[in-house]
């Protein structure tokens, strides 16, 4: 009797979580990286109408260590340096193909003004100005976009748009806009709601 309703509870829960597992890239959690305590305000405009891609400019990473590594990195320095409440990416993404939690959903960024209040904010890991990020890396981004629609925290009518569609930057670096102009629902004119 007792082994019926675990067997059962396990079909249930499966079937209950197995969507969301689908949908999603492997999300490594804040916890799981070491980050610092932080306190962010929850994002204003939600669900969120855009996703903002990102590249950090730096060196890609390709193990969940090298990138653990960086996303502290980076968060030292949007806190310490930038005086940021947090680092400024509500997600960054690895050649290893995991996502790396950082404000997290529903939570405004520090990325690309005048869209922080209304969006998620994606880096990856890398600098793609003329070479691009692992199909990894770019098949985990655009699954997260979608992981974001179902779970209700972008609109199922969002928009992709470059950091570069914000202001004036080379960001996200030429290679990788080039690829993200091909994604669904890439917005070549957006302006914010
Ligand atoms: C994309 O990522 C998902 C989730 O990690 C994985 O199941 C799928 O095989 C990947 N697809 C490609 C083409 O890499
Ligand atoms: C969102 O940000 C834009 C640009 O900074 C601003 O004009 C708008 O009032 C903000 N909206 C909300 C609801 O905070
Ligand atoms: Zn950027």
């Amino acid at each position: 009797m007792l082994r019926q309703i675990i067997v059962c509870s396990l079909v249930i829960l499966s079937a209950f979580y197995g969507a969301e597992a689908q949908n999603c890239p492997r999300i490594v959690t804040r916890a799981q990286w070491g980050a610092r305590a932080a306190n962010t305000a929850q994002l204003p405009i939600r669900p969120a109408p855009f996703a903002v891609m990102h590249h950090t400019a730096g060196s890609a990473c390709a193990t969940e260590a090298a990138c653990a590594t960086q996303m502290r990195n980076i968060q030292n320095f949007h806190m310490n340096t930038n005086g940021w409440a947090d680092i400024g990416y509500n997600f960054c993404v690895g050649n290893d193909g995991n996502a790396y939690e950082g404000r997290g959903w529903g939570r405004q960024g520090a990325h690309a003004p005048p869209y922080n209040n209304q969006s998620v904010g994606i880096c990856i890991f890398g600098t793609f100005t003329s070479a691009l990020p692992s199909a990894a890396a770019l098949n985990a981004s655009r699954l997260l976009i979608t992981c974001g629609v179902s779970l209700g925290h972008l609109r199922p009518a969002y928009w992709v748009i470059g950091h570069r569609q914000a202001s004036a930057t080379e960001c996200p670096g030429t290679a990788l806009f080039n690829d993200i102009r091909n994604w669904p629902r890439f917005n070549a004119n957006p302006s914010p709601v």
